[in-house]
């Protein structure tokens, strides 16, 4: 069954950190998109398209901006429960809110019930895929992914990898952690939408051993994702040097255990010196720019000029981090990235936040050729942004130029960085389809 969609049309086919804003944004103010089977197969002005199909079941959506589905590229499912946790730094945060939490995913019920809720608290917010902390407990993935493939969302998880510097009651040991994660690689990993990743907490929590049992798994599924945290405080890069003596930085940690690779993904990265900017640049790893957390747990500014340089490009997404992060939004978490970034007298500019919750992030992790923009062959994964959603955007649409055209497009969406949230999602579709939330 063919179903078209009617609106007005935004998306990426290049990066505005390196090329003009209006060559790399595509934009039809009165478009079509049409979707066969939970592809998209054409996408253009509508006057100019919609005579080519005779049976299309119309979704018209006038006065609504559709973008392609935002990616978050760091969050844990398991803090969901303790977002909002008053009071303390990284380490210290850990050991009084996380911890305890994640011990309440030992039980596969509980795990299923808090899935269920995050997986529709992101289709609320507008975000279709997500590189997803589960905890150490295999039951807290397989509970996950359930939940994923039951929704159709295109999602990368994996078990959190620990074996040491945090309570018994969740630490593994690297031959049951490489077990265990075999296990659910063999079951999850490419079964229909869902997408694995080792998930080795961070140096403090792992041994050698456990970075090596991590290594060999890689090394067993070359395409699988590698998700952990670098160089997020201070406290916890000198700790991290003292447990690994021998490395004379964060990087060299997870270079030693071939862990720096294209698919690895790196959550915060604030205070990485230039030459790990550089390897990871070599590498083509990511780093996942967390600006609401950052600023939560007073871990610091992430440079994200520096990384968008030509000097060492590294790829970038954003990622809410939840529970340091305090919102599910990726339009909440662009205005702290928007915040962040003027603290360094930089300008995100609207065009460049929404590429890196679109396009920028499915480069960044691979996932090109399946999602991030409107491009047809690719999965139909969408949102339906109403401007007019509060008192407060129905004010600033008016102010600017309207119905939305290409000119006043970043005043539109500077207005939806800064006052937007889940109330602008009007709706959220995975693989062609509307979902309820
Ligand atoms: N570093 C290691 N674990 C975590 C975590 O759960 N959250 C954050 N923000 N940083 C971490
Ligand atoms: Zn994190």
């Amino acid at each position: 069954m063919l179903i078209g969609i009617r609106g007005t049309f935004l998306d990426f086919t290049g990066d505005p950190f390196f090329q003009e804003e209006e060559e790399c944004t595509r934009f039809f103010s009165d478009g079509l998109l049409v979707i066969e089977n939970g592809h998209i197969i054409e996408i253009g002005n509508f006057n100019d398209i919609a005579p080519k199909f005779s049976s299309l079941s119309i979704h018209h959506y006038p006065d609504r901006m559709i973008l392609p589905g935002f990616i978050d590229a760091h969050v844990h499912y398991s803090q969901i429960g303790i977002i909002g946790s008053f009071g303390k730094q990284l380490l210290d945060w850990l050991e009084t809110y996380v911890y305890p939490e994640e011990a309440k995913y030992v039980d596969p019920e509980f795990s299923r019930a808090m899935a269920s809720l995050f997986l529709d608290q992101l289709l609320r917010n507008g975000t279709t895929t997500a590189a997803v902390f589960a905890t150490v407990h295999p039951q807290s993935v397989n509970a996950f992914f359930s939940e994923a493939d039951k929704r159709n969302m295109r999602m990368i998880a994996g078990k959190v990898m620990m074996d040491r510097e945090a309570p018994q009651y969740l630490l593994d040991t690297p031959t049951q952690s490489f077990n265990d994660t075999k296990e659910l690689i063999q079951n999850w990993h490419r079964q229909n939408r869902q997408l694995y990743a080792v998930t080795p907490r961070f140096g403090i929590t792992c041994t050698a051993d456990e970075l090596r049992a991590a290594e060999n798994l890689k090394n067993l599924f070359p395409d699988v994702y590698i998700h952990t945290h670098i160089a997020e405080t201070h406290r916890e890069i000198e700790y991290t040097l003292q447990l690994f003596p021998q490395c004379s930085d964060y990087l060299e940690v997870y270079e030693s255990f071939g862990l720096v690779t294209p698919e690895s993904i790196f959550a915060h990265g604030i205070h990485l010196s230039d030459s790990e900017f550089q390897r990871l640049s070599e590498a083509g790893s990511t780093i996942a720019f967390c600006p609401s957390s950052n600023m939560f747990l007073g871990s610091g500014l992430f440079p994200l000029f520096k990384a968008k340089s030509h000097q060492h490009p590294v790829p970038v997404a954003v990622g809410s981090d939840v529970g340091a992060g305090t919102s599910l939004s990726l339009l909440k978490t662009l205005n702290e990235a928007y915040k962040a970034s003027a603290l360094l007298h930089q300008n995100l500019s609207p065009l460049q936040a929404f590429y890196l919750i679109t396009l920028g992030a499915a480069k960044s992790l691979s996932l090109d050729h399946l999602i991030g923009n409107f491009e047809p062959g690719k999965e139909a994964d969408l949102v339906v942004l109403n401007p007019q959603a509060t008192p407060l955007t129905n004010l600033k649409y008016s102010e600017h130029a309207t119905p939305l055209n290409i000119k006043s497009l970043s005043d539109h969406l500077f207005t939806q960085i800064c006052l937007g949230d889940d109330r602008s999602i009007e709706k959220t579709y995975i693989a062609g389809q509307p979902v309820l939330f």
